[in-house]
């Protein structure tokens, strides 16, 4: 596969600072990428943070509850203020409220919050972070979504990578041409906080595959890349 060159580029990762986004976070640094380490809280970012450190690239932390529109606003107005640029947009937080077995009294306010942070905040930090990549010619944007499916008691959550499939199917056409390849990355199902214990697959598995999306070079766009394709080989 012909590779990008993103030694020195910086990545945003949402969702660093455990299960896939830090995995992501690691295998991103290792290609010499400069990494932004979101998740609600500094704290949480602090060890990975280090770690990457001392792996030889820049790392910046920021926090944001990506359910609440005013902490994302002043997430990103922070960041286009004062950089550093994102060349590289990796949305990868994401909740999944509980498994519900009484599936047809779902709580509206679950499905609410679900997409807020699942999908509204994902579009919202998109629309303000490609405009830059646009005009600086370059831009990875990779979104994460699920296999998810046949279960009603998940649907909440299901329905939300239902609309983040729809947004980047409608989207990453359109960025084509300026140098910005939008992409959907399904990781498998893994054992995470979220993905839960009895998930089949390692969290490590996701490397490299979901570095592929990173590091596309052909002007492939609105593909859906499974992450577990490349489990154990090399990309
Ligand atoms: N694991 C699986 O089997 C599986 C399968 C298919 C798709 N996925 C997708 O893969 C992605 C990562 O999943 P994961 O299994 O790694 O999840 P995880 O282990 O639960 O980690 C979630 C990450 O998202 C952050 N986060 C959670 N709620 C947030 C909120 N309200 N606002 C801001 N940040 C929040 C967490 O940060 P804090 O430190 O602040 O909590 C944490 O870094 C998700 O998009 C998920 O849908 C996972």
């Amino acid at each position: 596969m012909k590779q990008a060159d993103i030694k020195g580029k910086w990545a945003l990762v949402t969702g660093a600072s455990r299960g896939i986004g830090r995995q992501v976070s690691l295998g991103l640094a290792d290609y010499g990428c400069n990494v932004i380490l979101h998740s609600r809280d500094l704290a949480h970012t602090g060890l990975l943070a280090a770690a990457l450190s001392a792996k030889g690239v820049e790392v910046r932390q920021i926090s944001a509850e990506l359910g609440e529109p005013d902490q994302v606003e002043t997430m990103l107005t922070q960041l286009l203020n004062e950089g550093p640029n994102v060349d590289i947009l990796y949305n990868n937080a994401a909740i999944q409220i509980g498994y519900r077995e009484d599936w047809l009294n779902v709580p509206t306010e679950e499905i609410r919050k679900s997409f807020e942070v699942n999908c509204t905040a994902l579009i919202r930090i998109c629309h303000r972070l490609i405009p830059g990549m646009i005009q600086r010619g370059w831009g990875r944007v990779i979104n994460v979504t699920s296999g998810v499916k046949d279960q009603p008691q998940l649907i909440a959550y299901a329905v939300s990578k239902a609309a983040v499939d729809k947004f980047v199917l409608d989207t990453a056409e359109h960025l084509k041409d300026k140098g910005v390849l939008m992409n959907l990355m399904d990781p498998g199902w893994l054992r995470t906080d979220l993905g839960g214990s009895n998930a089949p697959g390692s969290v490590e598995s996701v490397l490299p595959g979901a570095l592929v999306p990173v590091l596309i070079d052909d002007g492939t766009v609105a593909k859906l890349f499974h992450a577990q394709d490349w489990a154990g080989k090399e990309i």
